[in-house]
């Protein structure tokens, strides 16, 4: 049996390949794992499968038509895993352009692929078919402070290009399954951390600017209110949905934890100052507020009991458990950090950075 993963080579899709080739119900299995190593991809993070049979890397992008429908027709998976993403919001507000051709385009492209593959299976094999598309949290907008955590109901309200393409490429999802009856289901979650996470995005980034005695860039007051969730807890959360979701459903996934952005990185500061004490003193030192990123969604939060009601799905992560160990991850790779931290890393953070 085969599965065909876009973006396996990012933070999440790396995590949740490795995750499926160790686990003993699906080891058995072969990933294609189609990505376009844009900054965000890096086979690094797949260096444990180097040479595994199981692992077929393919280096391409979603937006290929001929591409996917030869993976298709070679591979015939049993379920499309679609992550590729561009999935920064600061990167879409200085760039959207990016984020409309994968996120809306791309999505777009591999389900007409899938559509046209899955038209053509056998009865069998069509009965089985899933198109599992990764979601975020943030094509419901942003919450009050004293509103309802986000439910599979709430209304679309992008605010970002990010969100705004994501939302885009949810309604072609959902679309192909009313009109074409493609089996498809789509899961909505809260934020990720963990280990192989681009530290472009606030936990990594605090991490290893930290870590580097950098100063600590909070965007405005730092009480804009996440939900975060163990990367690991994503992926056990796609994998239920995968084999047990209901067609044409969406999934709410979050780790039943909010917290303000100051908050997290206190909480980093302490963990470091445990764990690699810096001899110039607490590294809290170094927060720094710096000017807000513009239309801010102040809080996001997940209400996921239908995903615990139906699948029985819940977070194996603590907050606690989860973050101590990505920063002993990230303490221990400090090799993966100095490669990303490239050239291309450097313009990034020059560009965002500079005028805050
Ligand atoms: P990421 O930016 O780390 O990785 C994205 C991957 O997609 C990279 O490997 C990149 O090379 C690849 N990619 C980009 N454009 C491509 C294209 N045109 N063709 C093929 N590959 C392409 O993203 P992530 O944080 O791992 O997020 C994965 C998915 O999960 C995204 O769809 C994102 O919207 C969603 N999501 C992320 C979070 C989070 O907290 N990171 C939370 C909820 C949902
Ligand atoms: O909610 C799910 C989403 O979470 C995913 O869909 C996105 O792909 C993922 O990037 C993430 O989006 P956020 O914008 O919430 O993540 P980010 O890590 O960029 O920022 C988290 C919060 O921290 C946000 O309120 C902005 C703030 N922040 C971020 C950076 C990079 C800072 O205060 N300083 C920073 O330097």
């Amino acid at each position: 049996m085969t599965l065909l993963v876009t973006g396996g080579a990012g933070f999440i899709g790396s995590n949740f390949v490795l995750d499926w080739l160790a686990d003993p119900a699906t080891a058995g299995e072969t990933v294609v794992n189609l990505d376009a190593l844009t900054y965000a991809g890096n086979l690094r993070n797949l260096a444990a499968l180097q040479g595994d049979p199981r692992h077929h890397f393919v280096h391409g992008d979603i937006c290929d038509r001929a591409l996917i429908d030869r993976l298709l027709a070679e591979h015939r998976p049993r379920a499309i895993v679609h992550f590729a993403a561009e999935s920064h919001v600061d990167r879409s507000i200085h760039g959207p352009g990016a984020f409309m051709r994968t996120n809306i385009d791309g999505t777009f492209t591999l389900l007409e692929a899938a559509r046209g593959h899955w038209s053509g299976l056998p009865a069998d094999e069509k009965a089985v078919f899933r198109f599992h598309h990764v979601s975020t949290d943030e094509v419901y907008g942003s919450l009050a402070p004293d509103a309802p955590a986000f439910t599979e109901t709430h209304p679309y309200e992008p605010n970002s290009p990010y969100s705004a393409s994501k939302a885009a490429s949810d309604h072609l999802v959902r679309a192909w399954h009313h009109t074409y009856g493609l089996p498809v289901v789509t899961t909505n979650c809260s934020n990720n951390y963990g280990p192989w996470h681009f530290p472009e995005k606030l936990i990594p980034l605090m991490i290893v600017n930290a870590l580097a005695g950098k100063p600590l860039p909070v965007y405005g007051d730092g009480r804009q209110i996440r939900d975060w969730l163990y990367v690991g807890d994503h992926c056990s959360a796609i994998r239920a949905v995968l084999a047990r979701g209901r067609l044409g459903e969406t999934y709410n996934i979050g780790g039943w934890n909010e917290q303000a952005n100051i908050d997290i990185v206190h909480t980093i500061c302490a963990l470091l100052d445990e764990l690699r004490p810096d001899p110039a003193g607490r590294y809290a030192r170094l927060i720094t507020h710096v000017t807000d990123r513009p239309g801010h969604d102040r809080r996001y939060a997940i209400d996921a009991r239908k995903i615990e009601r139906e699948l029985g799905w819940r977070p194996a992560e603590t907050f606690a458990t989860g973050i101590r160990k990505t920063v002993q991850w990230y303490l221990a790779h400090g090799d993966w950090v100095q490669e990303v931290q490239s050239g291309t890393y450097r313009d990034w953070v020059a560009a965002n950075y500079a005028q805050r």
